[in-house]
């Protein structure tokens, strides 16, 4: 039998790889002389949101900065825009080489699900909420690949954004409850100047469409504000900013706890939203602090201003 020559490996340059065998060996060698993995994983089409969680992964002390790129099929439902999906991978590799990532896993659907997908990841219940009330299986989609991309790259730390707090969320408690040794860790949304959270769905907004999307934002940060006088009034807020915007089609507004069980009456909370611009889906979310626990925080904003 011929030994399959081991895969390289040039220390400061991005190395790409396609087959999942060539990167758990490459992430093994650097872990054996004590490199540890920080994975980024991405269905490409990278902005400014990404570039945050490939900046925060290069901060930690000797690490190596690995991202993979895959429009993971098994996280869309019928009907969704699994095909039209931007792809555009060689801009997508040029900004990890920019950032000063060292992998790039790019694999496609045939080297992850040779044989399809039949054994998935249940999300549990979380799973058929808010995001899961509207696209059925998609969370289990997400965990089985997030899954097996732990698996085959073995991160020390993997980065999530905010932004998709639901999966942020899901994500960690797979890691609680199936033992994965991988630190998660969340990184807060990015967004454009008027507050509109960056997203790869973006990109399909028409001119008008983008002015009407700001309304997502807008009603979280109205609802934020509110946190003070309780969780009724957080949403009355919100609800009243996005009536301005009728052709604007919300999916769900909910007050969560920051696990997305019930909202706490005092303290810290998730309010999220999705909706439906012209045809593109679009969610976001925002911290929020309830009851007495916005007192410290409005005391600070009144002695800022003074
Ligand atoms: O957030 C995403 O881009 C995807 O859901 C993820 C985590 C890369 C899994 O395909």
């Amino acid at each position: 039998m011929i030994a399959k020559t081991a895969p390289k490996f040039t220390r400061n340059a991005l190395n790409t790889f396609r087959a999942p065998a060539d990167i758990t060996r490459v992430t093994g060698a650097l872990r054996s002389v004590s490199r540890q993995i920080a994975l980024v994983p991405t269905m490409g089409a990278l902005h400014a949101g990404h570039r945050e969680l490939l900046r925060r992964a290069k901060r930690l002390p000797n690490t190596v900065v690995a991202a993979s790129i895959f429009v993971n099929p098994l996280q869309f439902g019928a009907g969704e825009d699994f095909e039209a999906y931007p792809r555009p991978l060689e801009r997508d590799l040029a900004v990890l080489d920019e950032v000063g990532a060292e992998l790039a896993f790019t694999p496609e659907a045939a080297d992850l699900y040779p044989e399809g997908a039949t054994v998935t990841v249940h999300p549990g219940p979380l799973g058929d909420e808010l995001e899961g009330a509207v696209r059925p299986g998609h969370f289990a989609g997400v965990l089985t690949v997030v899954a097996k991309l732990f698996n085959i790259v073995r991160p020390d730390y993997a980065f999530f954004g905010e932004k998709d707090y639901q999966q942020l969320v899901l994500i960690k408690k797979m890691v609680r409850d199936l033992n994965f040794g991988t630190h998660v860790i969340g990184v807060p949304t990015v967004r454009e100047f008027d507050g509109l959270a960056l997203s790869s769905r973006n990109v399909y907004l028409s001119e008008r469409e983008r002015e009407d999307a700001v309304v997502l934002s807008a009603a979280l940060t109205a609802g934020a504000h509110a946190g003070r006088r309780g969780a009724e009034e957080v949403l009355a807020a919100a609800k009243q900013v996005l009536a301005a915007k009728p052709a604007v089609e919300v999916d769900y507004l909910d007050l969560r706890g920051t696990d997305l069980g019930p909202a706490p009456v005092d303290g810290e909370a998730r309010l999220l939203i999705a909706a439906r611009v012209g045809s593109t889906r679009l969610i976001d979310n925002v911290a929020v602090l309830l009851g007495t626990a916005a007192d410290g925080t409005q005391r600070e904003e009144w002695d800022a201003g003074e």
